[in-house]
């Protein structure tokens, strides 16, 4: 049984007629990737406000894991509702909150006893993570890369790269942010081997600390070990490694993001358990709440009791509804059967966009870490020069107007990336994927991309 089921246009009249009422009363910086209104969704099937169901490979930008509306989840948040919405934990303690956190410490990758801060998005997750590291080691400096993306608020949009997207108009941004290049192995120069490309990245990086800044007033290294927005850019093991030691010998903090990629996005409970690599301090967000605003600084206890006392929090911080949803969540990811699956998905998901790169020239790469898989468009797969992203736009739509949602990402705006629930049955993988190949096909044929 197809998941797919369409009685009008995508978008329909109602649809059509909320987003235009959308468009007068939102400003128009607001992003909006679709013109589709939805009334409810379960698993991975949305309904929209016309009568269609669609299938959701965005999940909400990787925020469901577990998928929409899991029925334990949803019963988590209804009693918690119905006991207290909010009690601010400035002012007093809920045991949601205390629970979640003791879980937290106790599944995140840190060495030794952990603490936890909870905050409610991502980019308040990163920004608090610098400010308890410039605390703990009393040095300004923050080392980021090419590529990365951490959040809008002036200093995590100081620390994002893609300028043009993101950042235009928006200066002056922050000081003592520091930017070096990123190993994109599939952008390596031919003439490299990828080891020695490796290799180079981290030359770069060792220099950087030299003719960029001195590591003794740099606090951290905060890197994606899979690199969302930037295109699923996978980092090299060889460097998160060289990090991981270079931060251990000059008392540098290594801060791992990972809003996107962490929280069984790869098929691990958090991407850096497929280096075995520890930080010292893990942001989480995104599918930690199954799509409730929540997020989590998680660290080694000294450095994250380095702040004084009333030095973090905010009002919505530690909410119980999202501290309930959240342990739900993570009680679904955190077993071997939901990993094994997520595993599953990448591998049967990989195939069939192995397959669009077989028949389609355009498709220069396909590259991931379990199920986060991306495919990127290129006018020549010699010399990788991306495609518009007005060109990728059109396959996204022609995927919409089938009734698949799924979103582009990369530095040059020209992947489509995968963020799908992991609880896809095989069906629903093949479904969208035929109706992705095809959009593909039909936009080369077009003339679109060629
Ligand atoms: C790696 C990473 N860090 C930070 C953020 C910012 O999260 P939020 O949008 O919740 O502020 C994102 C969002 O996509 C992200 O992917």
């Amino acid at each position: 049984m197809p998941t797919i089921k369409l009685v009008t246009e995508i978008p329909g009249p109602k649809s059509q007629a909320i987003i235009a009422r959308r468009e007068a009363a939102s400003a128009r910086g607001a992003a909006k990737l679709t013109n589709i209104a939805v009334e409810s969704a379960v698993g991975a099937a949305v309904k929209d406000v016309d009568g269609n169901t669609l299938l959701d490979f965005a999940g909400g930008i990787g925020m469901l894991a577990v998928g929409h509306c899991p029925p334990t989840l949803v019963d988590a948040v209804k009693a918690q509702a119905e006991k207290m919405i909010h009690n601010c934990a400035i002012v007093t303690t809920s045991e949601p909150m205390v629970e979640l956190l003791e879980l937290l410490n106790e599944i995140a990758p840190i060495e030794g006893p952990a603490k936890t801060v909870l905050m409610n998005s991502g980019a308040e997750a990163v920004e608090t993570a610098v400010n308890i590291a410039r605390s703990y080691t009393g040095r300004p400096g923050i080392i980021v890369f090419e590529g990365a993306y951490h959040g809008r608020t002036n200093l995590t949009l100081t620390m994002t790269s893609k300028y043009a997207l993101f950042k235009k108009g928006f200066a002056p941004f922050a000081p003592e942010v520091y930017r070096l290049p990123f190993p994109n192995l599939y952008r390596k120069p031919d003439a490299m081997t990828e080891d020695q490309f490796v290799d180079y990245a981290i030359s770069q990086l060792e220099n950087a600390l030299i003719s960029h800044v001195d590591p003794s007033a740099v606090a951290a290294i905060v890197i994606e070990p899979v690199q969302g927005e930037g295109g699923f850019i996978v980092t090299p093991e060889r460097f998160l490694k060289r990090i991981r030691e270079l931060c251990s010998e000059h008392g540098m903090l290594m801060i791992a993001d990972e809003i996107q990629c962490g929280m069984g996005r790869t098929g691990e409970l958090f991407a850096v358990n497929h280096y075995g690599i520890k930080p010292d301090m893990l942001t989480s967000a995104k599918s930690l709440g199954a799509g409730l605003p929540i997020s989590a600084i998680i660290g080694k206890a000294e450095i994250m009791d380095a702040p004084h006392p009333g030095g973090l929090g905010g009002t919505y911080s530690g909410s119980p509804i999202a501290c309930a949803g959240a342990i739900e969540a993570i009680k679904m990811i955190n077993t071997a059967q939901f990993l094994e699956r997520a595993k599953q998905l990448g591998e049967r998901f990989r195939k069939h966009l192995l397959n669009i790169q077989k028949e389609n020239e355009m498709v220069g790469d396909v590259r991931g870490l379990g199920p986060m898989l991306v495919i990127e468009f290129v006018k020549d797969r010699k010399t990788k020069e991306p495609v518009s992203a007005q060109e990728v736009v059109a396959i996204t739509a022609a995927a919409l107007q089938k009734g698949l949602i799924i979103l582009r990402s990369g530095l040059y705006s020209n992947c489509i990336r995968l963020l799908p629930p992991l609880i896809l049955t095989d069906e629903q993988i093949d479904e969208g994927m035929e109706i992705l190949a095809e959009a593909v096909r039909v936009n080369t044929k077009q003339g679109v991309l060629g």
